[in-house]
């Protein structure tokens, strides 16, 4: 089939890729050249596992190209998917421009029959509202022209992009007419084969579906942050509670690891959003609140417990950070603990030496030539005359690291652990001062 898509950020290029991997002929359109350019090169502006071989496959087979062309594209499919980006306003809506200017411009080039799929996360109402767009410039071109809105919302994890996409665990489709959900239906015929992963509902409730489920999960971590701290404060040990309730099968091991927050493009983004169209239906949306409230305070706990493991007598000082993609297997740095956790850290007077195996680059660009942060290229080298080391972000590599080498190369050895890498005890016996989240003092 021939499908067209509309933004080559995570969500297009991904779903681009994947639906060319199966054999549709795939135009992905975006507005910058460059990045068309580079694409069609073979070259990937993003890090994601799997993704660079998808796209020079599907370059090499001919089933998938980039263009900047919008009336190209239009022209080339029936199936036109919208993955643009709706970063939040100042009040934490979602901004809808490039999703609507979109819309605008497909009208602008049809002439026959299309089904114009929105898979940005758009907040409830954004179906009705890119209809209304395109019947508007229709008119106004004095075209008759059939047509259908879908929702049919992502939800891919970074980092596990491809895979997420390529078996996905359900497909939400909103749909109005039977015409659109059977075209949607040979969209996904390949992924739908063993069994129903189709769930078909109203557009409205396709567009709430994202955010519940976002909102869901974020509200597990919050929670479980929350019962970390409380944790902490009682003398219990937050990890012997993950397990004893996570083997409710009501309650589930899944996304239930307390840390030092949860970050990305999509949770905090989500929720404040959510949280928006909340209010316009005054409606008090208390839970979601809290998720946030607990969100950023959680954010603040490593930068806490280096205060009080070094008696407020920061100054001065040196800290090794590991970690600083708001998660593993990502280049991302969107709402990163990290990130909070440097600000502070410079602005109590501390210089920081922090590695990642992948988020360097995105952070030397935030911060520039700040004297006082160094991002070094190994892991090692971050330690070296340390006065602690902080870890922000699971990545494999910091699992099983060489501790005496740690002990060696750290002023004193403390280690501050936002993701419970490490067993208490353990680091006892090596004589680490150690500190998790939610593992006591
Ligand atoms: C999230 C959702 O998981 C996807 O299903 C959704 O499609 C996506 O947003 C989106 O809306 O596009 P993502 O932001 O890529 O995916 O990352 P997650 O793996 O969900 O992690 C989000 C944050 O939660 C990370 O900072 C992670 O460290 C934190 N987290 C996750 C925890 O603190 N504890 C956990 O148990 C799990």
């Amino acid at each position: 089939m021939k499908i067209s898509i509309f933004g080559g950020g995570y969500v297009g290029l991904v779903q681009a890729a994947v639906l060319s991997e199966v054999g549709h002929d795939v135009t992905c359109v975006d507005i910058n050249p460059r990045k068309v350019d580079a694409l069609n090169r073979g070259l990937i502006p993003i890090y994601e596992p799997g993704l660079d071989v998808l796209v020079k496959q599907g370059l090499s087979k001919g089933l998938l190209t980039f263009t900047i062309d919008a009336e190209e594209a239009i022209q080339h499919a029936t199936a036109i998917f919208i993955a643009v980006g709706t970063p939040p306003d100042e009040d934490g809506s979602a901004d809808l421009q490039h999703v609507l200017k979109v819309a605008e411009t497909i009208a602008q080039y049809m002439n026959e029959y299309k089904v114009i799929i929105n898979k940005s996360t758009v907040p409830v109402g954004t179906g009705a509202r890119v209809k209304s767009v395109v019947r508007e410039q229709l008119k106004s071109r004095n075209v008759i022209c059939e047509f259908d809105v879908v929702s049919n919302p992502e939800f891919l994890k970074e980092g596990a992009a491809v895979a997420d996409c390529q078996r996905p665990d359900r497909i939400v489709i909103g749909v109005e007419s039977d015409k659109a959900a059977n075209i949607m239906r040979e969209i996904y015929e390949h992924f739908n084969r063993n069994h129903e992963k189709i769930i078909q509902m109203d557009i409205r409730s396709a567009e709430l579906t994202k955010y519940a489920a976002n909102c869901m999960l974020a509200t597990k971590i919050s929670f479980m942050n929350e019962m970390a701290n409380l944790a902490e404060k009682l003398g219990a040990d937050i990890e012997s509670v993950r397990q004893g309730i996570g083997s409710d099968p009501r309650i589930g091991y899944h996304f239930i690891y307390p840390g030092c927050g949860y970050g990305g493009s999509c949770f905090p983004k989500d929720i404040n959003a959510l949280l928006n169209t909340s209010r316009q239906v005054s409606y008090d949306a208390k839970i979601l609140k809290a998720v946030d409230r607990v969100n950023q305070k959680q954010k603040q706990v490593l930068f806490n417990k280096l205060h009080q493991v070094f008696n407020g007598d920061l100054v001065g000082r040196t800290i090794a950070l590991w970690g600083l993609s708001f998660k593993p297997e990502t280049d991302d740095t969107r709402e990163a603990t990290s990130l909070v956790l440097i600000n502070a850290l410079l602005e109590a007077g501390v210089a920081v030496q922090a590695y990642d195996p992948q988020a360097r680059a995105e952070v030397g660009n935030i911060y520039g030539d700040q004297e006082e942060l160094t991002l070094t290229d190994k892991k090692e080298d971050a330690l070296i005359a340390a006065d602690a080391l902080v870890i922000v972000t699971e990545w494999k590599e910091f699992r099983s690291p060489n501790f005496e080498l740690i002990q060696q190369s750290l002023n004193y050895p403390i280690i501050v652990d936002g993701r419970n890498l490490y067993s208490p005890q353990k680091m006892k016996q090596l004589g680490f001062i150690y500190y998790g989240v939610g593992r006591g003092e």
